[in-house]
């Protein structure tokens, strides 16, 4: 059996809400009003170049001194909201996968852009399903660089091409196939549609199509 990385934002959980509403208070605050399709793009980017791409978009220029507040004020706004979530945001199937993974000895890591990582393991109770983390604190440079999710492989010590990733973003799935891994894209968005397989939920996952990869 091969080695399963997991993304975190919107695999395991929607925190994609959470972002979103924390981004678009930030952007008011530079007159600049976000749009749901402006918040898909930014699925898998790093809390930095989101910011970049929201001042981009918004046309508007400010110190470095401006963006680090804006970048603190953002996370202690998102922070808050996941701080309520509770394990019912768990997406469906994914506690199943984990045990399946569990129970068949497959090695299992994650494979993050966000700084929120652990954080969110723990509130979850899901971090003893995990092998290896590698999160937005481990890299140096974003999806859709393969970096994340090769430093997963390694702590595994498994083989790029033995590797399964489970991602939800455009950004990921490129990221996952630059390291070589075998892509399952999640949530049925067409920008996941070039991964070599696609589900909606992980519940539509069974035991039968893992053992077929
Ligand atoms: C990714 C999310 O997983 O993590 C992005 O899809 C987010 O939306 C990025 O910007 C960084 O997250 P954080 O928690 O470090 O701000
Ligand atoms: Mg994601």
């Amino acid at each position: 059996m091969k080695a399963f990385i997991f993304d975190l934002d919107g695999v395991i959980v929607d925190t994609a809400k959470y972002h979103f509403i924390a981004w678009k208070r930030i952007g008011e605050k530079v007159g600049f009003q976000l749009s749901h399709e402006q918040n898909e793009s930014l699925k898998g980017v790093s809390r930095v170049e989101s910011l970049e791409r929201i001042l981009g978009w918004a046309e508007v220029e400010i110190s470095s001194t401006e963006k680090e507040a804006l970048l603190i004020e953002k996370n202690e706004d998102y922070l808050q909201q996941i701080d309520a979530m509770g394990r019912e945001e768990i997406l469906p199937g994914v506690i199943e996968l984990l045990q399946f993974a569990q129970e068949n000895n497959i090695p299992v890591a994650l494979g993050s852009a966000s700084k929120n990582a652990t954080r969110i393991l723990e509130k979850l109770n899901i971090t003893s399903y995990f092998n290896a983390i590698v999160d937005g604190n481990h890299v140096t440079i974003s999806k859709p660089d393969p970096e994340v999710f090769l430093k997963g492989a390694a702590l595994l010590n498994q083989a790029p091409k033995d590797c399964i990733v489970f991602e939800d973003a455009a950004a990921g799935i490129a990221a996952a196939k630059a390291a070589g891994m075998t892509t399952i894209g999640m949530g049925g968005a067409d920008e996941v549609k070039t991964a070599d397989h696609c589900f909606d939920t992980m519940a539509l996952i069974k035991p039968e199509f893992i053992r077929s990869l």
